[in-house]
């Protein structure tokens, strides 16, 4: 049921005659900030000049002439209309409903029609995959299924870094020291330590610089050899990275990197020239964008090579041209929040009107229990390696607390990977991490194990209770606890909304462990099994919906709920 519309309605026959429609009137009611003064309230000054009178006597003469069962009662204070929902009506229409809506509960196709491109995880090649990409890889893996959940149609792009003279340095260094069998068995890890020897070796020997960049030039005049060495590395980091991308669940549509856009840059050079952006600054070509207070946007170097910024205007422009999308999400790191503030400036300044829908979906980085992750100093966690200790870490905790339990391997990847992925998800994107392997694993913080084991938990009520159950009475459900639930439950469409607009998957991690916690609290103050057979029934139907929105808040954020635990 839609209580606004329904409450509007009884506005509308208390008024007579009104001045205002029912949807106006339904969309002036407001959830008021605490319960005591209603489940929605009405600002009785939208009628007030139509009516003549003040809101004060509005809301009195309302509050006297409305008269539904649907309510319990109806106020009048200040000139508000405050509404309590009969508090058996209001259980039993929010879990009904979420119950019949299943995994869909909350959706509508408001994307319907419309196409988002989500830039994200983006790695780079001949570099491991390290805790640092967490971050990028599921904000973005997550938004997909959001955007996805709600009708847009989702192209979700790894913009692989595969491009720079780096590149040329690593093959000049694979044709002295390297050879197939080595990188084969090695991986990226060989192709890193190729890099490592290069740089060191060409600190004593400089030449060897010039071999590199002979090597960077090869591969950009398409040389056959630069070029099947160079797909070589690129092969051999994908399938390095794609064990990772497996173990998380999370699949692309597209791998067009920074080198797919090589014969792409010239219409979109051409195009700021025409268009008097571009202009020569120490042999540079730049876009000035001193008027916007950001340094220049450099499109050309003074070697005539092109930049990060000039492939990602390219990409702009191909990913409008091919997916004519509604919104370009790019999930990349804040370190970033320049570059596309004025990759975003020299598209408006092109007049690309479109450009309106790309949108920098920025995050804080990540630290491992204190210490921030450096490179170069060695301090750095991959991600392959993070989450195989994970789920080792889970699979001794099962262990312990559930050594009968069937499926324990299964159940300790979902837990393992799960209670990562939750951490990397809980607060605020734009907020640092600090990993902690106690914090992510406990199973009664706010974390994941914690909202997976209620989860399991409602699926072992459910099963003891067996599929037979007498008629449901909602009128006990009037309690506290219970009431508290179906509210979250009542809110969860809208933060679904909330988190799409803002692109904060957090929002999500944060409902379910309101909500785990709700039902904790209700469980340990009531019995459900056992209870007189139409109350049983009520606790069971909100146990019900309490495990299905709580699976299908975890399968948004990408995390899958294991039924036993
Ligand atoms: N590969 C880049 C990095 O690791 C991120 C690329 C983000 N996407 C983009 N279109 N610029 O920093």
């Amino acid at each position: 049921m839609d209580f606004k519309a329904a409450i509007a309605q009884e506005i509308i026959k208390a008024l007579g005659e009104s001045p205002l429609s029912q949807q106006e009137i339904a969309g002036f009611l407001e959830v008021p900030p605490d319960t005591k003064m209603g489940d929605y309230a009405f600002p009785c000054f939208k009628l007030s000049k139509a009516l003549h009178k003040s809101p004060m006597m509005i809301a009195d003469s309302l509050s006297s002439t409305i008269a539904s069962p649907l309510f319990a009662r109806v106020e009048s204070v200040k000139g508000y209309l405050n509404f309590f929902i009969d508090r058996a009506t209001y259980a039993r229409e929010i879990v009904e409903s979420a119950l019949s809506a299943g995994d869909k509960y909350g959706a509508d196709d408001c994307g319907a029609g419309k196409t988002v491109v989500l830039d994200y995880s983006s790695i780079n090649i001949a570099k491991r995959f390290h805790i640092g990409h967490l971050s990028t890889t599921m904000i973005g893996a997550s938004l997909c299924r959001l955007y996805g959940f709600f009708g847009y149609h989702t192209v979700g792009v790894n913009h692989l870094g595969d491009w720079g003279t780096q590149f040329g340095k690593m093959i000049a260094a694979y044709k002295r020291w390297g050879d197939r069998e080595t990188v084969l068995k090695g991986g990226v890890d060989e192709m890193v330590k190729l890099y490592v020897r290069f740089n060191a070796e060409a600190k004593e020997n400089p030449a060897l610089n010039d071999e590199g960049r002979a090597w960077f030039k090869a591969i950009e005049d398409g040389n056959a050899e630069a070029l099947e060495i160079f797909n070589w590395f690129k092969e051999v980091t994908l399938k390095d990275a794609e064990r990772v991308y497996d173990i998380l669940g999370v699949k692309f549509d597209s791998y067009a990197g920074e080198s797919f856009y090589n014969d792409k840059m010239q219409p979109v050079i051409d195009e700021l020239q025409q268009k008097g952006l571009l202009i020569e600054d120490q042999g540079a070509k730049i876009v000035d964008l001193k008027d916007y207070g950001m340094p220049p946007a450099i499109i050309l170097r003074s070697d005539g090579a092109t930049l990060y910024a000039t492939r990602d205007l390219a990409a702009a422009k191909y990913r409008h041209d091919t997916y004519n999308f509604d919104k370009c999400l790019y999930v990349v790191a804040y370190q970033q929040d320049l570059h596309f503030r004025q990759i975003f400036k020299v598209m408006e300044l092109l007049g690309w009107d479109w450009a309106k829908g790309c949108e920098h979906v920025n995050f804080g980085m990540v630290s491992f229990e204190g210490q921030t992750l450096s490179t170069r100093e060695g301090r750095i966690v991959y991600l392959e390696d993070l989450l195989n200790t994970s789920i080792e870490k889970a699979r001794a905790i099962i262990e312990e607390k559930s050594p009968n339990l069937e499926n324990k391997d299964e159940v300790a990847r979902q837990v393992g990977v799960g209670a990562v992925v939750f951490f990397i998800l809980y607060n605020n994107r734009i907020k640092d991490v600090d990993f902690w392997w106690d914090r992510a694993l406990n199973f009664e913080g706010e974390t994941g194990p914690y909202v997976m084991y209620t989860h399991a938990r409602c699926c072992s009520v459910l099963r003891k209770a067996g599929a037979q159950q007498a008629e449901p009475d909602y009128s006990a459900l009037a309690d506290p606890e219970a009431q508290e639930i179906v509210r979250l439950i009542e809110q969860f469409p809208g933060i679904l909304h909330s988190a799409m607009d803002r692109n904060e998957p957090s929002m999500i991690t944060r409902f379910s462990v309101d909500l785990a916690q709700a039902y904790n609290k209700f469980y340990y103050e009531h019995k459900i099994l056992g209870e007189e057979p139409g109350v049983q029934a009520a606790r069971l139907r909100l146990t019900d919906a309490v495990r299905s929105v709580i699976k299908e808040a975890l399968w948004l954020i990408s995390i899958d709920a294991p039924e036993k635990m």
